[in-house]
Parts: structure tokens; sequence; C-alpha cells
């Protein structure tokens, strides 16, 4: 196939597909939200609907516990590989609504980017790959691959239904590779492979003091406050070199190698490029490592949410009886999520003061992977990047989490390549998410050029 045809393709009808990604951007697929979720499901039928009429031979949409998934397959190639792209539909609540220039769900186009929940994470790249496959298939009349699709509605929830559907379809689900684009170039026009996620513990804790809310004149001073013990506790899970304090955390760890840490200093970063993008007043980490080796490759502990007691307007003077917080903990390999839960349940409960309970709940988690680079998959993808970019590809980390791609791994036994079409300024989960028109587009081709090269 000739590239030539593909960039022709794409000249002509790129202003449609921008149309399309904005229909598909406009469908609120909250998958954490109960009020979204007819939205999520109508945003599946969508999704088939929308591979139906690309040509795709059997799409299907395949109910679960929760949230649908939708799976496709193209396989007319007998004698050439299989691959699978996943991606999910689904995307994160929208809110604080106020700090949206343009409202999330009616997305907008300006200065060369394309501003909507969802826009990078995951439907704008999700997208890319429909658009690729559309115009190989509507130049050459074929797919030079066999191509399979598994894009689920439950990905910002921890994927809770995912396992079990592919468990229940491995023979469905047989492929020589699977491809992933849900992560990030390391720079604006520097194409990138990600070849290492960080994996996830969430969970949420609970104590309580007196079992109903006090006056706090009437009886503060006698009583315990939940919410002072658990900030107690809460410092007591970190120290000021920024190590984590939990039993046994760091045990297995594989280090770093000397020669990974060389190649995360190549790379174009800047500390204070970095805390340009954040908008911060500072850095902190722990101690004796570089901000990519914090992010990437080291793990962590944060409080992402706390509440209890009285946080409305104005001031309520009150003993609260409860106070919650809710935690996470990107791991590294070596890691374990659920060994990770158990740790932090105990390390817990062995620092709450006797006066108070806890309760510990787990949320959802993840593991970390770190995938080989030496395969004929992922030179198909660099050459892919080559061409659509016109630049060799980096090798990256990333420090996010994409918990299907240690499930592939164990049960498909299939290579696993990153390839991330955002950038790290794109405002995933936050207010004014987008996604650059230069990235949708060179991922179009990014993604016909990686399917025209497997089969080379
Ligand atoms: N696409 C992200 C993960 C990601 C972002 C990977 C940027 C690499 C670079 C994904 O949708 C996500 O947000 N994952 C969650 C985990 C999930 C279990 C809720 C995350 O990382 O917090
Ligand atoms: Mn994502
Ligand atoms: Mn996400």
């Amino acid at each position: 196939m000739s590239t030539d045809s593909i960039q022709d393709y794409l000249d002509q009808h790129q202003e449609r597909f921008m149309t399309e990604l904005i229909e598909f951007l406009k469908i609120p697929s909250v998958s954490t939200a109960p009020e979204h979720a007819e939205d999520v499901q109508r945003c599946a039928e969508w999704v088939k609907s929308h591979l139906i009429g690309i040509g795709i031979d059997k799409v299907e949409v395949h109910p679960t516990p929760g949230h649908p998934i939708v799976y496709a397959e193209h396989c007319t190639q007998p004698d050439k590989p299989t691959v699978l792209l996943y991606g999910h539909y689904d995307v994160q609540p929208p809110e604080p609504l106020d700090e949206w220039v343009t409202p999330p769900f009616e997305p907008d186009v300006r200065d060369g980017k394309i501003f909507a929940r969802g826009a990078t994470d995951d439907k704008g790249q999700v997208f890319a790959h429909f658009k690729g496959l559309e115009a190989l298939l509507k130049t050459t009349g074929e797919l030079p691959v066999n191509v399979k699709i598994v894009l689920e509605g439950e990905e910002e929830v921890g994927s809770v239904n995912l396992e079990n559907w592919i468990n229940a379809h491995v023979d469905m689900l047989t492929c020589d590779s699977v491809v992933i684009s849900d992560s990030s170039m390391f720079a604006p026009g520097l194409p990138s492979i990600t070849y290492g996620l960080r994996g996830l513990m969430y969970c949420e804790v609970s104590v309580t003091g007196p079992g109903h809310d006090l006056h706090s004149g009437m009886y503060g001073g006698a009583v315990p406050n939940p919410i002072n013990a658990l900030a107690t506790m809460i410092g007591k899970l970190t120290d000021e070199s920024g190590k984590i304090l939990v039993d046994g955390f760091y045990d297995n760890i594989e280090p770093l190698t000397e020669e990974e840490r060389a190649q995360f200093a190549s790379l174009p970063h800047t500390d204070e490029g970095f805390l340009k993008e954040v908008n911060g007043v500072g850095l902190h980490g722990e101690d004796g490592f570089t901000t990519l080796e914090r992010i990437w490759a080291r793990p962590t502990l944060d409080c992402n949410g706390i509440y209890g007691g009285f946080t409305g307007e104005g001031a309520k003077t009150v003993i609260p009886s409860k106070a919650h917080t809710k935690i996470s903990c990107r791991l590294v390999p070596g890691q374990n999520s659920a060994d990770i839960g158990k740790k932090m349940e105990a390390y817990l409960r062995k620092i709450a003061p006797d006066y108070v309970k806890v309760d510990f709940h787990l949320h959802h988690g993840g593991e970390p992977i770190v995938v080989n680079l030496d395969n004929p998959t992922v030179q198909a993808a660099q050459r892919a990047l080559k061409q659509a970019w016109d630049k060799d590809a980096v090798a990256i980390r990333s420090g996010g989490s994409i918990p299907v791609v240690a499930t592939f791994g164990d049960i498909l036994n299939a290579p696993v390549v990153l390839i991330g079409l955002g950038l790290a300024d794109d405002r995933l989960h936050s207010p004014n998410e987008k996604f650059d028109v230069t990235n949708f587009y060179h991922g179009i081709t990014t993604s016909a050029y990686f399917y025209s090269e497997l089969a080379k």
C-alpha cells in the first residue's frame, strides 16, 4: 500500500473525520456515573454502527454485568498476522464544570486543538485507528492484516468485568499482537513507544470516632476527632524524604539499571518545563531520583480525596463522627496490587489509635508492566511512526495505568505495543481536556501505516 494514497485519502476526508469525532465526543459516556448508564450504552451502539459503516465485517455489542464491550473482527487474510486493537469509549466525569472554557460534551475546535472530555482519553486516539482502518479499506478494498477490536466501557472504573469476558472468549480473541493507543508522546512532534506502565492499588479508608456528630463545645476535648486521627495517620504514611513507610512496601522491587537511567536522562526533559506543565510552585518527590524516574519507575502513595465533617459554607461547630480518604498507590515491577492492598490495610490498622474504628475498602487495581521492545510488532510501529512523523520514535515509560495490558499478556500471550498519540499537556481527567488536531491526523496515518507494516 503506498503511503501517498493514504495521505491523499486523509487530505480529502479530514474535515469529515473531525465532524465524526465531534459526534463521538458529544456522547457523555461517563462510566462511573449511574445517571449516564444509558449514554454509555448509546455510545457502544454508536461505535458499533460506525464500525459497520466503515466496512468492518463483524461487529457486536457484548453485554457485561456493567457496561458493554464492543467487539469487532475483520479477518480476511488467512496468511497474515492478526492484531487486536484495544481501547475504551468510556470517559472520566467532567467535574468541576465551571472550570471548562467550553462545555465538556460540546466539543470545540480552537487553536488547532479539539477540547472535550475524552478528546484524548481515549476517544480521539481510538478514533484515529478507526479512520486509519477506513483509509485502508477505502483505498485498497481490504485490510492488510487481520484485525480484532475490543473497546470497553469500563476502563476508567478499573475494567472490573473485562478479565472475565476475556477469559470467556479466549479462542475468539486469539491474536499475534495487541496495539493500544491510550497514552502520550514524550513531546510535541516526537513520536514515542511506551514500554512501561505503572500498576495501581486504589483503596478507601474510613475512621469513626463517636457514633454520631457531637457539639464541639459540649464534647470537644474529651472525645476523639476522626479527622484529626485520620490526618495523623496520613502523616505516618510517608516521610519528608518522600519515602513510603508502609511495612514491606518496597519489597522485591526491581531496581532501575544504569542503562535505563541513562536512557531516561537522554530524553528532552527539563524540570522547569515540567513545573510549568503542572502550573505549580515547586516539585516534590522521593529523594535520590529524577522527575522521570519518580513518575515512570518509582512507586507512590497519594491521597486523592479527603472528606468528613462540615464542609459547607460558613462555620458549624461539630465533632464529626467519621472521616474518609481515598488513596492510590502507583506500582512498579516486582509489586502486586493485591499484596500492596493487604500491606496497606495492615499498616493502617497498626498505626490507628485504639479509640477510633478503621474500615478499609479496596477499590480496584492493576498490575505494572514493562514490555520487551525486541519484536516485529514494535518494529512495525517504529517504521509506521517514522513514516507518519518523519522522525525516529523514542522509547518511554509512563506513570499511568492500563490494567488490561498485563491481563492481555498473561491470557493471550501476545506482545503489546503502546503507541501513544496524546501529549503531556492534554489535561486527561481534568477540565479542558484536549487533543491536538495534528496528533489526530498524524495518528490516522500512523495507524494506517502500522497495519500495513505489520503485513510485511
Ligand atoms: N489512558 C489512561 C492511562 C494513561 C494515561 C497511560 C497517560 C499512560 C499515559 C487511562 O484511561 C487511565 O486513566 N487509567 C487509570 C487507571 C484506571 C484503573 C482507573 C489511571 O491511570 O489512573
Ligand atoms: Mn485511557
Ligand atoms: Mn483515563
